[in-house]
């Protein structure tokens, strides 16, 4: 296990394709295309983007629940297509989900405490009952709960922001180095966003975790993030310091989403099925920039070539730009 690197997670050159059904039978999409990321120790690296930019598959790749169809996740130097027995062991504990919504999370049959002592015995952090408590209460009591709190309640009997919590103590119990949160915060009532914003900005610095917190919401990834990936039809358009890129966005995509950021619909959910109309296809599909269709600054070039990672100046020291006028005006 390296400490040199300054890096948890490095993510290089993943690429999934769906192979689509129903009226678009036949065709292919690039759901996340050549993304290549890195996740600093102790770091949080936030990934935006609108809907259908791929941020959940990235994040369920980085998980080993889907497998890419192209490229590499590595944990601590650790391959996780390779990892088998022991490491694979290791890695599922070490790298934990935090959903959108803590209701699915949770079996709504099953008692949260139950559920929550079951996962310590399970990934064996403890060797009895007694200890499973202990670290169950300990996990409990970051997140600002007490076992006294859960004992003996179903999922129904907490409110969202609650049980948001006791999804995140789920999550502490085996002692990752590395939480994947999709969305945790945009399903929960906005008076107890920050409180959970809070919670996981505080376990960055109080156990030197690393995070990978997926959003729509920009002010939030603002407020949290050290670094930002902004995705576009599975590509990764521009990258750099959150303070850089949010404050001075350079892609035209990021300013795009800097003016009119869509709410997430909770309502929405992936159910296996298609809805995409075939030219928003053909956007992922693109040998060119995945927004040159809807960019103002599209040349032909856009249209038809896929933009180099331009590595641009920034008072951070360092910023990646997808796009053919850096390349062009020598940014
Ligand atoms: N199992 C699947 N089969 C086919 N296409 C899929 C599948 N899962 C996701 N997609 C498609 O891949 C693209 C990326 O989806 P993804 O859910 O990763 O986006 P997202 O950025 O997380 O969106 P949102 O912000 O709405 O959660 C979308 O066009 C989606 O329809
Ligand atoms: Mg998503």
């Amino acid at each position: 296990m390296s400490t040199l690197n300054s890096s948890i997670l490095q993510i290089k050159d993943v690429t999934k394709v769906f192979k689509l059904g129903g009226l678009l039978f036949g065709s292919e999409l690039s759901a996340v295309d050549h993304v290549s990321l890195e996740v600093g120790r102790e770091k949080v690296l936030s990934l935006v983007g609108e809907s259908g930019s791929g941020k959940t598959t990235l994040s369920r790749i980085i998980l080993g629940l889907i497998e890419p169809t192209n490229g590499q996740i590595l944990y601590e130097d650790l391959d996780i297509r390779n990892a088998k027995g022991r490491q694979l062991r290791r890695f599922r504990k070490e790298v934990q989900p935090i959903f959108q919504n803590p209701f699915e999370t949770f079996n709504p049959f099953k008692r949260v405490d139950r559920y929550l002592l079951g996962s310590a015995l399970g990934y064996k952090v403890a060797n009895s009952k007694s200890e499973a408590r202990r670290i169950v209460s300990e996990a409990l009591d970051i997140v600002g709960l007490s076992y006294t709190m859960v004992e003996g309640q179903f999922p129904h009997e907490f409110s969202g922001g609650e049980l948001q919590r006791v999804s995140i103590a789920r999550a502490l119990v085996t002692n990752p180095r590395l939480l994947i949160a999709d969305e945790p915060v945009s399903m929960i009532d906005a008076s107890t966003r920050m409180g959970i914003l809070n919670i996981l900005m505080d376990l960055r610095k109080r156990f030197s975790m690393s995070i990978v917190y997926i959003t729509h919401d920009l002010d939030t990834a603002y407020y949290v993030s050290d670094q930002i990936a902004v995705m576009c039809r599975g590509c990764v358009v521009e990258c750099g310091d959150v303070e850089d890129v949010l404050t001075d966005p350079v892609h035209p995509y990021t300013q795009m989403l800097l003016k009119c950021l869509p709410e997430p619909d909770p309502t929405r959910r992936w159910e296996g099925h298609i809805e995409l109309a075939g030219l928003e296809v053909k956007e992922y599909e693109t040998a060119g920039c995945k927004f040159s269709k809807r960019c103002p600054n599209s040349e032909d070039k856009c249209l038809k070539e896929r933009p180099p990672d331009v590595e641009v100046e920034s008072r951070s020291g360092y910023r990646f730009v997808k796009c053919w006028k850096c390349v062009r005006e020598g940014v």
